[in-house]
């Protein structure tokens, strides 16, 4: 009823379905979506007054996603909830309410974003709603067929900083140079993207490390690692082959992008996007040592 009301007053014509968000899907090939749906008792939530719009993946879109992921979803029903959820809106919304670009709360709390594009939607930049076969209108709200499954944005709670701190396997050498350097505090606001040696990058410095009480050595240690310091944050998507990125230190790291992976300068990423409140962490394998410092820091 509620929906019809809706439907009156926007004054478009519509064809109308009267049937639930639920039925909808599992009468009409969303296989995968509904199947997810009723394995976390979801089926039942969108059986209900609404109004909803829920933004559907086609099979198709689950399979591109890849069984991997699939599979890792499906065995952790917290994370596969969540990001249902996060394909419905408890609102009602076709395609011509949409202009310009509107960020939009979801079941799970977390916003997504939906743009107008064209006779259709783009949800997060990523996601396009069928522009053929939109604004399926049934009896609790709206179903907009897309292409892609949605994922959350992952919610940092940990500023760089700590992320380096708070690692107690991997960066307790990067954390301590970071200390000699006088670094820590810089760390914690800003916005940077940091590429951050494991310790055994530091295993080959080891034994001609520059006593830190000595003259000079807090000012090389500080450039040394403001080698490793990008202004603004740059998820590992962002980057690109054969760009520079600019550092603290000044002198910027070369960009290599194959499809083995990313190289920074000669080092490797080996764990990217470790998101923080303040950038991004990348782990990275060698130590990065700007080339108007290689004579001292080499020993
Ligand atoms: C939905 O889940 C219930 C159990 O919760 C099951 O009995 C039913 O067969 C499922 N329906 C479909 C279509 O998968
Ligand atoms: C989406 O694209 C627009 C224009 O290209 C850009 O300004 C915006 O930051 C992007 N948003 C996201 C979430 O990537
Ligand atoms: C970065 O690339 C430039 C060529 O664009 C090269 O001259 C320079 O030596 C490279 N720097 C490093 C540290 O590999």
């Amino acid at each position: 009823m509620r929906v019809l009301a809706i439907l009156l007053v926007i004054g478009f014509a519509y064809g109308f379905d009267d049937v639930t968000v639920s039925e909808y899907l599992q009468n009409n090939g969303y296989t995968t979506l509904y199947s997810v749906l009723n394995t976390t008792g979801l089926t039942a939530a969108l059986a209900g007054d609404g109004p909803f719009t829920i933004f559907a993946p086609t099979d198709a879109a689950f399979q591109a996603l890849g069984t991997g992921p699939i599979n890792d979803l499906v065995s952790n029903p917290d994370a596969l909830k969540d990001v249902l959820l996060y394909h419905v809106i408890p609102e009602f919304l076709v395609v011509p309410m949409v202009s310009g670009s509107v960020a939009k709360t979801t079941l799970n709390g977390q916003d997504m974003t939906i743009g107008a594009s064209g006779n259709s939607l783009v949800i997060n930049n990523v996601s396009l709603v069928d522009p053929t076969n939109n604004d399926i209108i049934v009896n609790n709200g709206v179903v907009q067929p897309i292409d892609k499954v949605l994922l959350p944005p992952v919610m940092a709670t940990n500023n760089i900083a700590q992320i380096i701190l708070l690692d107690d396997t991997r960066f307790k050498d990067l954390f301590l140079a970071l200390l000699l350097a006088d670094l820590v505090k810089a760390l914690e606001t800003g916005e940077y993207t940091v590429f951050a040696p494991v310790d055994s990058a530091f295993a080959p410095f080891k034994d001609n490390l520059l006593d830190p009480s000595s003259p000079g050595a807090q000012t090389l240690y500080q450039e040394v690692l403001k080698y490793h310091v990008v202004p603004g944050a740059r998820r590992a998507n962002q980057l690109r082959d054969g760009q520079k990125l600019f550092t603290l230190h000044g002198l910027p790291l070369n960009v290599t992008v194959t499809t083995r992976g990313v190289l920074i300068n000669n080092a490797n990423v080996i764990d990217a996007d470790l998101l923080a409140t303040n950038g991004v962490v990348h782990a990275i394998d060698r130590l990065l040592v700007p080339s108007d410092l290689q004579t001292p820091t080499s020993g």
